[in-house]
């Protein structure tokens, strides 16, 4: 999808509802507090090293990860999206829990944003997928990275996703929206919070522009950038130097995806991550 104009799609969409939002600011809050971050233990393991990293957050959304990094890190934050509610709600988080002081939210188009600051850290998570060049965008947040940087993305796997998809696809045909609403939540059993559980249902099935993407992809996005690979969920965070066994190991993905989401009933949306140093 080359069509910039999509863009605007998605910025409507979000506009009705940002991604991961709770219905109040409290609860958003206190998501914050129990460190999210957390869960990509790689990313957790630099940031503990690091001394008030400065960091660039490009598509934000509500603001779970750049307030995160300035409770829990120590992190000097600079966050960008094009939603405005959500970034109202970020900053309404951030003052919540008293984080102004190291975090600023600018109402950007990625590809419009410009700033001459480089960053020890640029992350987007769950992003440059939705844009209409997400090849483009990877190398738009690239460009943020400080020499000796890193880089930590966020994006929907061609393999693990594609039988996520297939299953609601199936069940919005068949059954309609509210019944594939009522099979996410069973699946997204961790929040009892109706706004946040809707606001990820809308995210993850009824998304109007998504492109996926492999790891082989990726580490030819960073090479051209000039990044080395240092770490992916995809093989659990494990040594990344035999490239052709992760490329097959990517593949293998598809049979997972579908034991996960259709046979165990289990939460499986198909998501990688990597992370990577200029
Ligand atoms: C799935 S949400 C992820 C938000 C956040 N990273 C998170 O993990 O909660 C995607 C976000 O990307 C933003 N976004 C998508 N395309 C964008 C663009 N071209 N420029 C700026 N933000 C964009 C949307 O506004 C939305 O907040």
């Amino acid at each position: 999808m080359t069509d910039p104009a999509r863009n605007e799609t998605v910025r409507t969409f979000y506009g009705e509802m940002p991604f991961n939002y709770w219905s109040d600011v409290s609860q958003a809050a206190n998501s914050v507090r129990s460190n999210p971050l957390q869960a990509y233990c790689d990313l957790d393991d630099l940031l503990e090293g690091m001394q008030t990293p400065s960091v660039l957050e490009i598509g934000c959304g509500a603001g779970w990860a750049s307030n995160s990094l300035a409770l829990h890190y120590g992190a000097n934050v600079t966050a960008v999206d094009f939603t405005a509610t959500a970034l109202d709600r970020a900053r309404e988080v951030s003052a919540h829990l008293g984080l102004e002081a190291q975090t600023r939210f600018i109402e950007s188009d990625l590809f419009r944003f410009e700033t001459e600051q480089t960053f020890d850290l640029v992350l987007s998570i769950g992003v440059l997928h939705h844009t209409h060049d997400c090849r483009r965008a990877f190398a738009k947040a690239a460009s943020f990275v400080k020499p000796g940087g890193y880089l930590f993305v966020g994006l929907y796997h061609l393999y693990g996703r594609r039988p996520f998809l297939g299953m609601f696809h199936d069940i919005l045909a068949t059954e309609g929206e509210e019944a594939a609403f009522d099979r996410y939540a069973a699946l997204h059993s961790q929040s009892q919070d109706a706004t946040h559980v809707k606001s990820w249902f809308r995210d993850q099935v009824l998304h109007p522009q998504e492109t996926q993407h492999s790891l082989e992809e990726v580490m030819g996005w960073l090479d051209d950038a000039g990044f080395a690979l240092l770490s992916t969920n995809l093989n659990g965070y494990d040594d990344v130097s035999d490239r052709a066994n992760m490329i097959e190991t990517e593949k293998t993905f598809e049979a997972l995806s579908n034991q996960r989401n259709r046979i165990e009933g289990r939460y499986f949306p198909g998501f990688f991550t990597v992370l990577a140093q200029r």
